[in-house]
């Protein structure tokens, strides 16, 4: 039996953008296969809104009128379609249009107020350059969330996971989450733990083996908790991050799974070094478990 609590509900923001619009399609059918019920949310936010360029220049009130009104519209068309894609699909949905300086920061603070299981978000926003790997809204989102974000930057399939494993409960929790959605869209699931070839660089090939051990013994473990999936294990050496994004674009995985922390003891940092890489690096959507 599947337990069902992990996805039970999502919030999904929304911009009208490309990107955006596979995070909708992939939040519509985990939402589907979980029976979850999904918020939409849209922050309008513009620079007219900036008390200081408001003073600077001494905007008549009827132009920001004019252009709250135009902001308005647009968010509520964008809220309209978002709602139209969700109940066609049946989704029990629910929406939220508001005004905020920030909307990272309003998305953050409705994922405490409303206690969401989920945060399901497209990578970057329609004026966000290719210079820059992820949207500012995602990056600061998919850093600071209090639950478990999904970036999503490809179409939505789901026909091949990938879980990082390090041994550390995080990737424990990480892995229970790659379970559920490999079981539930029957998906393969790769395990991969990469160790770090330190060693191996001091130490020559002969060190390979007794390296090795612990990363078997990290595999052994998380195979036990994969049980009733079809899944594949393998370990690598090299340099963690580098290598999982790697394997997951040579084996065209649909998205990777990682916990937010890992190993390290240093609380100072939301995001792992790892994670923080591979979800912002990967050509994978990118599931950050916390
Ligand atoms: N060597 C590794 N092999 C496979 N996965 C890893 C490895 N290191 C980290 N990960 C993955 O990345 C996540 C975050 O770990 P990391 O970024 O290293 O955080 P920390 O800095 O706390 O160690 C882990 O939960 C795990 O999913
Ligand atoms: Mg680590």
């Amino acid at each position: 039996m599947i337990d069902e609590q992990n996805f039970k509900k999502i919030l999904v923001p929304v911009d009208g953008s490309h990107s955006c619009l596979n995070a909708k399609m992939l939040a519509s059918s985990i939402a589907r296969k979980f029976k979850s019920k999904v918020t939409v949310v849209h922050v309008i936010s513009h620079e007219f809104m900036h008390p200081e360029l408001k003073a600077q220049y001494q905007l008549p009130p009827s132009i920001l009128h004019r252009v709250d009104e135009l902001y308005l519209q647009a968010g509520k068309k964008i809220i309209r379609n978002a709602e139209e894609m969700f109940r066609e699909a049946k989704i029990d949905i629910d929406s939220r249009l508001v005004t905020y300086e920030d909307p990272a920061e309003f998305i953050l603070q409705l994922v405490k107020d409303e206690g969401y299981d989920l945060v399901v978000i497209g990578n970057r926003a329609e004026t966000q350059s290719e210079r820059y790997s992820l949207g500012s809204v995602t990056e600061k989102v998919a850093r600071h969330a209090e639950c478990p974000v999904l970036i999503v930057k490809q179409k939505p399939k789901v026909e091949k996971i990938l879980t990082a494993v390090d041994g550390s409960k995080h990737a424990d929790k990480a892995l229970e989450y790659a379970v559920q959605l490999a079981n539930n869209y029957s998906a393969n699931l790769a395990l991969l733990h990469v160790e770090e070839d330190k060693l191996v660089r001091i130490g020559g090939p002969q060190v390979v083996d007794c390296v090795g051990t612990v990363g078997e013994c990290i595999l052994k473990d998380a195979s036990t908790k994969a049980k009733g999936v079809s899944f594949d294990k393998f370990l690598k050496f090299g340099s963690p991050a580098e290598v999982i994004i790697k394997v997951a674009k040579k084996a065209n995985v649909d998205i990777i799974v990682v916990g937010s922390r890992g190993l390290s003891s240093v609380r100072r940092y939301l995001l792992g070094s790892v994670s923080d890489d591979i979800s912002m690096h990967a050509k994978s959507s990118v599931l950050i478990v916390r």
